[in-house]
C-alpha cells in the first residue's frame, strides 16, 4: 500500500476543496492519504482586517514567515510522494507553506521525496512558483508535477472580486462580475489529477522520478503575465524592504508605508498595468522568443498538453 502526504494551507476552504477532489481518486484506490493542513501560530484571519490584509505583505515577499504549530505527524514519518497544496500571497507562496518548506519538519519530511505542487490563487503564480521549486530543492525534495488553477474571470473583474471577497468573505456575483476564484467545475476537474496519481503509484511511477501528470492540462500560463510579473516581483522586492524598515509586521508605525504601498498598488494597477499590456502587444515581435522560452519554463514539469484528458474525464 502507498502511503501519500498531503502538506495543505486554505483560509476559505477553496484550496481544501481541490485537495479534496483530488485526493478522493486515490483513497478510493486504496492509497492510504494522511492529511496535514498547516497550523500558523497564531493563525492568520478570514476574512481579513484591511491593514492585517497588507501587514502580511513583507514579510511574504521577503520569505520571513510567521511559524507553523508543530506537525500532528511524526517528522520521521515515511512517504512515496508528497502533494503540497499552496495559495500566492503577493506574488511569494502563502506564508504557512514558505514556513513548513523552511522548517527542520518539513525538510525531514521532504528529503529525497518525490513532490507534487498545486495551486490555486487568482492568477499570478508563476513568480512564486519559481520560489517553491526553490524551496523544494532546497528542503531536498524533487519536484516531479505542478498543477495550476486559477480564477478564470478577465484580469479587471478579479482585481476588484479578489480583495473583496478577502475582505468580507464574500466571493458571490457583484456589480455583474463574476464569482470570486476558482469555478466548480475546475475544483471537480482536479479529480483527474488524484486518478492519474493513483494509476502511477500503482505502476512504482514516482520512483522514477518524471512527471505523471503529463497530458492533463495541468497548467496554463499567459504570455501576457510572464513578463507584468516579473516587473512586479521587482518592485515588490523594494516596498517590502521600504515597509521593513519602517517597523516590525504587526507594528503601528508602518501603517504609513503601507498606505503608501497600497497608493503605488492603485496607480500601478490603474494605469502601468493596462498601458504595459499595451506596450507589450505592440513589442510583441520582439519579445515573442524570450516570453516563448519563459511559458515553456513555467509549463514544466507537467506541461499544457492536453492528450490524456478524454481519459480522465
Ligand atoms: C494576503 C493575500 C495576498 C494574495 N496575493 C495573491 C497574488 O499575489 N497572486 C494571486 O494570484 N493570488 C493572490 N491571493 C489569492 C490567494 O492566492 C488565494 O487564491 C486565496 O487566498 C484563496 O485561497 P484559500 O484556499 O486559502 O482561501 C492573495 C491572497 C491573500 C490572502
Amino acid at each position: 500500500m502507498k502511503n501519500v502526504l498531503v502538506v495543505s494551507y486554505s483560509q476559505s476552504g477553496q484550496l481544501a476543496d481541490i485537495v479534496g477532489a483530488l485526493s478522493r481518486p486515490l483513497a478510493e484506490a486504496g492509497v492510504r492519504v494522511h492529511h496535514e493542513p498547516l497550523r500558523p501560530e497564531p493563525d492568520f484571519p478570514f476574512p481579513w482586517p484591511f491593514f492585517a490584509f497588507l501587514d502580511v505583505f513583507p514579510e511574504s515577499a521577503r520569505l520571513e514567515p510567521r511559524p507553523n504549530r508543530p506537525l500532528a505527524l511524526a517528522p520521521e514519518a515515511a512517504f512515496d510522494l508528497v502533494i503540497l497544496a499552496w495559495t500566492v500571497w503577493y506574488l511569494s507562496p502563502a506564508q504557512p507553506v514558505t514556513a513548513f518548506l523552511q522548517s527542520v519538519e518539513g525538510k525531514c519530511l521532504l528529503a529525497g521525496k518525490p513532490v507534487v505542487s498545486v495551486v490555486a490563487c487568482r492568477n499570478m503564480w508563476l513568480c512564486a512558483f519559481d520560489v517553491l521549486r526553490e524551496l523544494v530543492t532546497e528542503a531536498g525534495g524533487r519536484l516531479v508535477d505542478h498543477v495550476a488553477l486559477t480564477d478564470e474571470a478577465p484580469a479587471f473583474a478579479t482585481f476588484i472580486t479578489t480583495p473583496r471577497w478577502m475582505l468580507t468573505g464574500r466571493r458571490d456575483r457583484f456589480l455583474g462580475l463574476p464569482p470570486a476564484g476558482v469555478d466548480a467545475r475546475q475544483i471537480e476537474g482536479a479529480a483527474r489529477f488524484g486518478v492519474a496519481l493513483a494509476d502511477a503509484l500503482a505502476r512504482d511511477k514516482e520512483k522514477r522520478g518524471q512527471p505523471m501528470l503529463e497530458g492533463l492540462r495541468a497548467v496554463k500560463v499567459a504570455p501576457h503575465l510572464v513578463l507584468s510579473e516579473r516587473a512586479g516581483r521587482r518592485a515588490f522586492r523594494f516596498w517590502s524592504g521600504f515597509v521593513r524598515r519602517c517597523g516590525r509586521a504587526g507594528q503601528r508605525r508602518r501603517i504609513p508605508a503601507l498606505m503608501l504601498f497600497v497608493l503605488y498598488l492603485i496607480v500601478m494597477i490603474a494605469t502601468v498595468v493596462p498601458l504595459n499590456l499595451v506596450l507589450q502587444r505592440l513589442a510583441a515581435p520582439l519579445l515573442a522568443r524570450r516570453v516563448a522560452a519563459l511559458v515553456r519554463h513555467y509549463e514544466q514539469p507537467s506541461g499544457a498538453g492536453n492528450a490524456r484528458m478524454t481519459a480522465h474525464e
